[in-house]
């Protein structure tokens, strides 16, 4: 029977109950993380605790446990479900208060954690995958991995019903990220992708892609990017937890460079595979 972490007890998935008064529930007041485990191992560790922390100091959550202690659950529910290739996911919500907007300060964090199996994502990875672009229409704290991602949802939604695989947000015709992945461009050999300010979520892949680029010698250019930008690519790519590093060849019914996966999305793929057995 799979187990789900809640408030520091490993429970039965069926047999945890969630209060409605959970503000996580009535206002998406929590933050959240999302890791990949290779192999039985958590890719990333450290670099999503810190992001936990920092996500969490920036809607004045108190963690109110140690990393050491979220770890720890972790590593039992990985030992627990036996699980070796997926995700955990993660969230700390402020807690059990009536419902009113202004949050008491003397609330225990709710803290949920869970595995799932999850493939990786091989066939977009190797073939790409189509998107369309949409107005960009959240907040301006997008570097917050918080709740609310009804924006998010309703974008990706969109893509799907208009028969492509992801959206690709922008605001005023500057290219921010995608629905859950950040995003990359290739123009002249060099590689273009929005700098981690309040606009994109500061992504670890993306991070873990621009190291590898640099190591390879690849030009990189932390500057805004226009739709028109992305339109002229020679290669355009996605980056997350989930979608690894995923080309993008087709954008508003437009094929991306030659309308195939590009060279340097291949030279990073096989790179981000070294880390990934490295895990
Ligand atoms: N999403 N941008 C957004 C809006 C995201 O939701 C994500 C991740 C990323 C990529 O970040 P990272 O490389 O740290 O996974 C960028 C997760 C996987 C999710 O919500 O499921």
């Amino acid at each position: 029977m799979p187990v789900i972490l809640y408030n520091g007890d490993i429970l039965e998935k069926d047999k945890v109950s969630i209060s409605y008064e959970d503000r996580g529930y009535y206002f998406g007041d929590g933050v959240y993380e999302v890791f990949r485990i290779y192999n039985g191992h958590v890719f990333m560790k450290e670099a999503h605790f810190e992001r936990l922390k920092r996500s969490a100091a920036a809607i004045k959550l108190g963690l109110h446990y140690t990393v050491t202690e979220i770890d720890r659950w972790i590593h039992q529910l990985l030992e627990l479900d036996q699980l070796k290739e997926g995700i955990v996911y993660l969230q700390l919500t402020r807690g059990i208060a009536p419902r009113t907007h202004t949050f008491p300060h003397d609330i225990k964090p709710s803290i949920l954690a869970y595995c799932k199996p999850l493939d990786r994502p091989i066939v977009h990875v190797q073939k790409g995958i189509r998107a369309i672009t949409l107005d960009d229409i959240r907040w301006h704290r997008c570097d917050i991995k918080s709740l609310n991602l009804i924006p998010n949802t309703m974008a990706k939604q969109e893509a799907t019903e208009r028969g492509v695989d992801d959206a690709i947000l922008h605001r005023n015709g500057t290219i921010t990220e995608c629905s859950a992945s950040n995003i990359l461009i290739v123009k002249n050999n060099a590689l273009h992708t929005h700098p981690a300010d309040h606009y994109i979520l500061h992504g670890i892949t993306r991070e873990v892609v621009l190291r590898l680029a640099q190591e390879l010698g690849i030009e990189i250019v932390l500057e805004p990017f226009q739709v028109s930008e992305l339109l002229e690519a020679d290669e355009a790519l996605a980056t997350g937890t989930t979608t690894e590093i995923t080309p993008i060849i087709e954008v508003d019914h437009n094929p991306i460079g030659d309308g195939q996966p590009g060279k340097i999305t291949r030279q990073l793929q096989a790179a981000f595979e070294l880390e990934v057995g490295k895990c």
